[in-house]
């Protein structure tokens, strides 16, 4: 039996893996997805992590009963002892599902891997911490592949407890943009931005755990050597005991985000967006942030 705690209840295998499905429904319904899915490509941004895993293994499973292709899509950012194992799992799960894989390099795109950036914090020349590059490439670098496959959708493997340590980050840096904007699905504001949603949006990393063993997934556990380093870490450790302390923190925690992004949503006017004076992607300064980080770096190398 497996228990979840802020239900009050305990589950066999079959009844989880059937409330882990509508979950996901949940999502898909809730945001009127899926009546829009029939004939389009949805591309699932991987890692070979069991989240992204389990994003692509429903998405997949479901694809059959709604109509719509599916591909991965897997941004190499360089990072040695870890993407190499990550990438093998993932190709191996590719082929199980019989799913397209679109491997993308950073080093190629952006000209530096994050390993090399992660030493030029390290020294002190670059200020931005590894994940806040490899955020920003990531997300740019996925928008414009999936638009070169066809895809009109991107997926992405975000759980519950993802979506609260994003929430407390936006509060911290108070950035109620981010709070309104960052929900089960986000809208583009204009052509180039092709929405992203998040099938495990309701769905806690315990359970994203389970329905992946249960499911027979397999990963190799290593984690990123740099994700330490970042504001997340220390926010998942805190949050992750107030949970063992008082179970359903997690959950309120995400009511109150979802409230809040209703009542601010009526009243904060989303900021305009223009295009990339250099790569022509949407932004809402004259160049985008990719762009911007990209310069910086070329700049710290060449020096
Ligand atoms: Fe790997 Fe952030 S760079 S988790
Ligand atoms: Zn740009």
């Amino acid at each position: 039996m497996i228990k979840l705690n802020y239900l009050g209840e305990s589950l066999c295998k079959e009844c989880f893996l059937r409330y882990f499905e509508e979950q996901v429904m949940r999502v898909l319904k809730g945001t009127g997805l899926l009546s829009r899915l029939s004939g389009k490509l949805v591309v699932v941004a991987t890692s070979g992590g069991k989240d992204s895993s389990n994003a692509l293994y429903i998405l997949k499973e479901l694809s059959e009963s709604y109509d719509y292709e599916v591909a991965a899509l897997l941004v190499n950012e360089g990072i040695k002892g870890y993407r190499e194992h990550k990438a093998k799992a993932l190709r191996a799960l590719c082929t199980r599902l019989g799913v397209n894989l679109i491997e993308v390099s950073m080093k190629k795109e952006m000209g530096v891997t994050i390993d090399q950036v992660a030493l030029l914090h390290e020294r002190g020349k670059l200020r931005l911490k590894p994940c806040s590059v490899c955020g920003v490439f990531r997300r740019y670098l996925m928008n414009i592949y999936a638009k070169e496959v066809g895809a009109e959708y991107v997926a992405t493997g975000h759980n519950l407890d993802d979506e609260v340590q994003t929430f407390i980050m936006n509060i911290i840096r108070g950035d109620l943009q981010s709070i309104v904007r960052e929900g089960p699905v986000t809208r583009p504001h204009i052509g180039e931005l092709i929405p992203r949603f998040k099938p495990l949006y309701y769905l806690t990393e315990k359970e994203s755990m389970l329905h992946f063993i249960l499911r027979g997934l397999e990963t190799p556990y290593v984690e990123c050597p740099y994700a330490k380093l970042s504001m997340r870490y220390q926010l998942r450790t805190m949050i992750n005991s107030l949970e063992q302390h008082s179970p359903g923190t997690k959950h309120r925690l995400l009511r109150v985000k979802e409230s809040l992004r209703k009542k601010l949503g009526q009243q904060i006017i989303q900021q305009r967006l223009r295009r990339c004076s250099l790569c022509g992607m949407p932004t809402s300064h004259d160049i985008c942030r990719a762009c911007e980080i990209k310069i910086e770096l070329e700049r710290i190398i060449k020096a």
